[in-house]
């Protein structure tokens, strides 16, 4: 899917007190990589609670190409049957990722060390995104890769034929980077080596072991270092996919904006390396409470109930940002209804995401009457308590972006209008309707 079809504007205005329960749907980064590992595992793997956002939807059809056998079956359960480490077959045709960058630099990961050849391209957005710092790994792999200037899309990757296994310390912190190096290890031979300074999302890991990879991570002066033992035999599983912590972001914040509300959003994700926002919104004085706290998946999950209540600014310390990263966006909405500055320091990465979600931000703010300063990698946002909105923002087919003004827009004293609803879809197909459920006042615009 390279396009969502004609632009849907829409505004969002002063609500009245949300109340209700979100049920948000399933975890983006998990959903992909299950269908992956699936892809890559001898037998039948069936996930449940799998995100049917367009990111994902456009993965199982890659996976397809690779000739796994994917289905959705009736009630939601999906079923891939896969065909092994180093099983995958030449896709016929262009492999199409939408605006999914886990998808495609996952995916490239996962055919590097296989003997065929893989074109790969995307929506506007995702062409625009650096794809250098994923093949060059893969090229010491002995992949081939020719793509546009800078690495873009569209891509043809020639997977290597005599795979060599990689030692690879990550210039960035990149989930995404380290996930495609550990997916290439494991059709070559020996040990593959990540080195990371920082963590980041750790799903891959985890996910890896659980369908019977060998794997083992160890914290080192020199950073944390994951060993991967190539040509596993991968097992199909079954896989409970959590809801997404970055989707509940945005009925959270809701519930913090919007005065007298209270909602629940149950069944959260709260796998450490994910966490930094709650850990944020605590020392910005919100109402949050964990309960249920128990383990799904192999993955940690609480209910989460939420309060209105004042915030205040705080300073994001830089180190906390691999385990936020997807959440400034809603973060700057909320940081513009608290009393003063918060001040968001080492987010570089933002300018490579969806979309330069710094600039996003920065102008949509602006067009409502926000005060913001901006640098390379910081973004300082003046919060006022109740800002003025009235301003239209361009979201530049990012969902993150899209949902975050929506939210704004709650609590402005004026509506906040967005460009473009349709990349929503991408992540949290289900957005528009279980806002309004809780009380969100939206309305379509037209064009
Ligand atoms: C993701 C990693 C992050 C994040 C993205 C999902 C993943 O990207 O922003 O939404 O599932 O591995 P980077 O690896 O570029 O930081």
């Amino acid at each position: 899917m390279s396009s969502h079809g004609p632009a849907r504007p829409m505004s969002s205005r002063r609500s009245a007190p949300l109340k209700g329960e979100a049920l948000v749907p399933g975890d983006k980064s998990i959903s992909h990589r299950a269908l992956i590992l699936g892809a890559l595992s001898v037998g039948e793997t069936r996930i449940t609670g799998l995100l049917e956002g367009q990111d994902v939807l456009d993965t199982a059809k890659a996976m397809q190409a690779f000739g796994a056998q994917v289905e959705r079956q009736e009630g939601g359960e999906w079923v891939v049957n896969g065909v092994g480490v180093g099983g995958f077959a030449e896709p016929e045709s262009v492999i199409d990722c939408g605006n999914a960058g886990t998808g495609v630099r996952l995916i490239m990961g996962a055919m590097a060390t296989s003997p065929i050849t893989a074109t790969f391209t995307g929506d506007a957005s995702l062409r625009a995104r650096p794809m250098g710092r994923i093949t060059e790994p893969l090229t010491l792999f002995g992949a081939k890769a020719v793509g546009r200037e800078g690495g873009r899309l569209p891509l043809t990757l020639k997977g290597a034929t005599s795979p060599l296994p990689v030692r690879y310390a990550t210039p960035m912190p990149s989930a995404q980077v380290k996930s495609a190096v550990l997916l290439a290890g494991l059709n070559a031979p020996g040990e593959t080596v990540v080195i990371e300074q920082e963590a980041t999302r750790d799903h891959t890991e985890r996910m890896l072991a659980v369908f019977g990879a060998d794997i083992n991570t160890e914290i080192t002066p020199e950073g944390r270092v994951i060993t991967l033992t190539g040509q596993p035999e991968l097992t199909g599983q079954t896989i409970t996919v959590p809801r997404d912590p970055s989707s509940a972001a945005f009925p959270v914040a809701a519930a913090l904006l919007v005065e007298g509300s209270e909602v629940l959003v149950p069944g959260i994700g709260q796998n450490p390396t994910r966490n930094g926002l709650f850990t944020t919104l605590a020392e910005m004085g919100a109402d949050i409470t964990f309960e249920n706290e128990r383990e799904e998946g192999g993955e940690p999950v609480a209910d989460l109930r939420v309060r209105f209540g004042p915030l205040k600014g705080v300073e994001v310390p830089p180190e906390r940002a691999p385990s936020m990263i997807d959440e400034y966006p809603i973060l700057a909405a909320l940081a513009a209804t608290a009393q003063g500055p918060t001040v968001m320091r080492g987010i570089r990465e933002l300018r490579v995401k969806e979309c330069d979600r710094i600039n996003a931000m920065a102008r949509g703010l602006e067009a409502n009457g926000v005060n913001v300063e901006e640098g390379e990698d910081f973004l300082i946002v003046h919060g006022t308590g109740t800002p003025p909105g009235g301003g239209i923002c361009a979201t530049f087919l990012d969902h993150r972006i899209a949902m975050s003004f929506l939210c704004l827009g709650m609590a402005t004293r004026n509506p906040v209008k967005i460009d473009d609803a349709g990349p929503i879809e991408t992540s949290f197909p289900d957005f528009i309707p279980l806002m309004e459920r809780l009380g969100a006042s939206f309305r379509r615009e037209n064009a």
